[in-house]
């Protein structure tokens, strides 16, 4: 029978994710196909109560509704109760069960691309305190990192972050000046606010001048590819992780709680590029 996938957000028209799970399903031979669920809040529960009597065997879960959805699954996987946010719904005998590919995703792609980053004492530094940045979180402070600080522009709302800390690691909590002074220590900058995303091509969230040139600066920001912020790591001598490659393994990972089948990311990594390109 042909695997029915998903996703509900709103806006959510233009996602990408019918293209990759399309690709995705190609490659490991599945017949099926992915939806968008384009759906206002009003229309939230209906179009929920329609999916639960379709039978759809999964969807993904976007803004606005990330934590919404929880009301509406039988049971949330430990990462995502504790992260607070459900992008991915498996939907087996009946039951709808939450889990958050988000963080393991974006881990995902960071050892595919910078294996060496998970072999010794490496630093990391988290700038932004937002969902994305949530996720992102705990999955790096689960043991390989001896220390991933957090920078945001309001530091209360990193403090939330500490309650999400299950292993033994250290977390300071900066501000954006505190993060420029002391940038020289960190192996790996993850880049999670909105700050650079298009329109605001031209904005940078920190300034990069005391950066180590061996040190990784990564955005979650893919639209543009090359933010404001890479460009400035890149002219340092720095190497840089782009924004789609957690776009791409989030839907790599939630593909394999639906099928059990793990696909092949690189071939598509490169054509997610040229389409966000636009070559
Ligand atoms: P997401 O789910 O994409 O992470 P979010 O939850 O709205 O989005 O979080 C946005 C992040 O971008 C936050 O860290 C936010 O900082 P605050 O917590 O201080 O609001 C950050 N952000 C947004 N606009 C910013 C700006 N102009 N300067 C600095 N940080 C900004």
């Amino acid at each position: 029978m042909a695997l029915t996938l998903g996703l509900i957000g709103y806006p959510a028209k233009h996602s990408l994710s019918p293209w990759l799970h399309s690709a995705f399903m190609d490659q490991v031979g599945i017949d099926g196909t992915y939806t968008i669920y384009e759906t206002s809040p009003e229309a939230l529960p209906s179009q929920l109560s329609k999916l639960k009597e379709n039978g759809v065997d999964g969807f993904n879960v976007t803004v606005p509704y990330k934590q919404t959805i929880m009301e509406y699954l039988d049971e949330v996987e430990h990462a995502a109760k504790n992260i607070g946010a459900v992008n991915t719904v498996a939907c087996r005998d009946g039951k709808w069960i939450g889990y958050n590919t988000d963080g393991i995703g974006y881990k995902q792609s960071l050892k595919d691309s910078f294996p060496s980053l998970f072999t010794g004492q490496k630093n990391v530094l988290i700038l932004g305190a937002g969902g994305a940045a949530r996720g992102i979180y705990y999955a790096l402070s689960q043991g390989e990192f001896p220390k991933v600080d957090i920078a945001n522009r309001t530091k209360e709302k990193a403090k939330e972050f500490l309650s999400l800390k299950e292993k033994q690691i250290e977390t300071n909590i900066l501000d954006y000046a505190e993060a420029e002074r002391t940038l020289s220590q960190y192996d790996l900058i993850v880049q999670t606010t909105s700050v650079g995303m298009k329109p605001n091509y031209d904005q940078q969230v920190i300034d990069l001048t005391r950066l180590s040139k061996v040190s990784i600066v990564s955005d979650i920001v893919y639209q543009p590819i090359q933010t404001k912020i890479l460009e400035a790591a890149q002219n340092r001598g720095a190497q840089i992780h782009h924004g789609h490659a957690m776009l791409l393994y989030q839907a790599q990972a939630a593909f394999e709680i639906w099928t059990g089948k793990q696909v092949q990311v690189d071939s598509i990594l490169l054509d997610l590029e040229k389409r966000l390109r636009g070559d």
